[in-house]
């Protein structure tokens, strides 16, 4: 982290006009499905079971084809590029007008920084005094009151408890991790890239359906502080959708690629009802290979955030720590730390139980267990009532109280999905008719909250 930063001003102030591997996640060099080389179809691979099915990264990560994408990939922007509103897309160019305007109005002197591949030399004379906001400068995530912008989520308000996530999945070899998360009963916060929810569909469904929490982590991997108002908002509104195309769920949270957002950006999140979550701890993993960091290196960065819970740092709060699906390293390096971290905190959470976010996605009717439920504290029915039901033992089951919508399974394939991610999670999927005075209620706590 302090290292990151430090490069960050050097390159700045030194106006170095290499690409900067900072703070974040790589992303340049990763495999795309669909750019080059040759590709090997998986023969096997035609359902979610099915892709779940190998824990070999080579057999996963072998071409299929999946047709409810298929049919509406001339809907996205071409994967792994930078987006761009989609010619003909009436909904998209509609909403952009509106927060073009608004953006416009606010920051008329706020353009794009740097090149989407992070360098910095043409802002080498920005404001030290940061007006912006801007992370990549100077860590800051707490915009100035008068900005009217929520600041950005660093730690979980949960005392001994570690923000658990994973960014830049789906990725086509996931599973090992996947089932390692699974077998412990353990969910988390899952920041996907939309290219990779194009790509790997049936990866990204696993994810709903296993029960995790799923944000948004752009379509391209790029700086977000060097786009044009019109590309953050289809980096972010595409993925959003592709999404909720794959897995029937519409995001209300996203990860910047490298932390890089400034004010204009955070605006035009915050008008596509996404929460910025970043983090406090580095665990370094995607940068293994790169910058003299090593394996070890990262062992000992988990080992840091651990022997911090011993210290007392985290008694009144926890971290929100860093950390990849990228690939089998930073997956590996995870399973072998994941004891570690159980035996320093008291809980491993994802970001929405934290938070009691009970409703994290736009389509009220799937529900996440708030804190008290994810930890086994309660049995369920809180006060919001939104809670996932339990059964006598504590643990969570898909049987919602009376009046649940069942997976009848007639609907489209993203409806009965969110149906089945409802059951794996635990969560309540409600009839809207009977629990339609509750989801009013849900949804009026879950606005103040957002
Ligand atoms: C959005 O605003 C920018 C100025 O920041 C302007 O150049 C651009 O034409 C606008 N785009 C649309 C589609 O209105
Ligand atoms: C954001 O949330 C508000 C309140 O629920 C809603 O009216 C609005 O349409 C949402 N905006 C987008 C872009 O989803
Ligand atoms: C997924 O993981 C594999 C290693 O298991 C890696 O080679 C590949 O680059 C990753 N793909 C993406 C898109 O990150
Ligand atoms: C890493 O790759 C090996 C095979 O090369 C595989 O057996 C193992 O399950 C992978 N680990 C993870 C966590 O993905
Ligand atoms: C979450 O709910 C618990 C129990 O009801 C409460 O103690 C805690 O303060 C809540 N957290 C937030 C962030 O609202
Ligand atoms: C809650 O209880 C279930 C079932 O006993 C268990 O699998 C899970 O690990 C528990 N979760 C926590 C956070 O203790
Ligand atoms: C998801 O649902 C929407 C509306 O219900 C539908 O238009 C879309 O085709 C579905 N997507 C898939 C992948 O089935
Ligand atoms: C949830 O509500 C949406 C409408 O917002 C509907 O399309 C979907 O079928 C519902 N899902 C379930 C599982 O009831
Ligand atoms: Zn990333």
């Amino acid at each position: 982290m302090l290292q990151a930063t430090t490069a960050v001003l050097l390159a700045l102030s030194v106006g170095a006009s290499q690409a900067l591997g900072h703070a974040g996640c790589g992303g340049h060099d990763i495999a795309r499905r669909n750019l080059g080389g040759p590709i090997i179809a998986a023969a096997a691979v035609t359902d979610e079971a099915s892709a779940a099915s190998s824990v070999d990264p080579v057999e996963e990560c072998m071409y299929y084809s999946y047709q409810p994408v298929l049919d509406v990939v001339k809907n996205f922007p071409t994967v792994w590029q930078t987006a761009a509103i989609v010619p003909g897309d009436d909904e998209a160019t509609a909403l952009f007008a509106t927060i073009n305007a608004t953006v416009n109005a606010k920051y008329p002197n706020v353009g794009p920084k740097g090149t989407h591949n992070g360098d910095w030399t043409l802002s080498k004379n920005y404001d030290a005094k940061d007006p912006d906001c801007w992370w990549t400068h100077s860590q800051c995530t707490t915009p100035a009151a008068d900005s009217g912008l929520k600041a950005d989520i660093v730690s979980v308000p949960e005392p001994e408890t570690w923000g658990l996530g994973f960014d830049d999945g789906p990725n086509c070899s996931h599973n090992a991790l996947y089932d390692y998360l699974r077998d412990q009963g353990q969910k988390a916060t899952m920041f996907y890239i939309g290219s990779n929810v194009i790509d790997w569909p049936l990866q990204a469904l696993r994810g709903i359906d296993d029960g995790h929490q799923l944000c948004v982590h752009t379509w391209s991997h790029q700086y977000m502080t060097s786009m044009t108002n019109e590309e953050a908002f289809a980096e972010l509104y595409y993925t959003r959708k592709s999404i909720q195309t794959v897995a029937g769920v519409t995001p209300m949270c996203w990860r910047p690629p490298y932390g890089d957002v400034d004010n204009r950006i955070r605006l035009i999140a915050e008008s596509l009802n996404l929460t910025n979550i970043v983090w406090s701890d580095d665990t370094e993993d995607w940068q293994v290979g790169t910058g003299g960091v090593t394996q070890d290196d990262v062992s000992k960065n988990y080992q840091l955030v651990i022997d911090k819970a011993g210290k007392g740092t985290y008694a009144t709060h926890g971290p929100v720590v860093l950390n990849h699906e990228i690939n089998n390293m930073t997956m590996a390096e995870f399973l072998t730390q994941y004891d570690k971290i159980k035996a320093g905190f008291k809980y491993v959470v994802p970001i929405a139980a934290a938070y009691n976010w009970t409703t994290p996605y736009v389509e009220t009717n799937v529900t996440f267990p708030d804190f008290m439920t994810y930890t086994n504290q309660s049995s369920g029915d809180s006060a919001s009532g939104s809670a996932s039901a339990t059964d006598a033992s504590g643990s969570p089951t898909a049987a919602a109280s009376g009046g649940s919508a069942s997976p009848s399974g007639t609907g489209s394939a993203n409806s009965s999905t969110a149906a089945k991610s409802a059951a794996a999670l635990g969560v309540e999927v409600k009839g809207a008719a009977v629990w339609g005075v509750a989801i009013m209620l849900i949804g009026r706590i879950a606005l103040s909250m957002w």
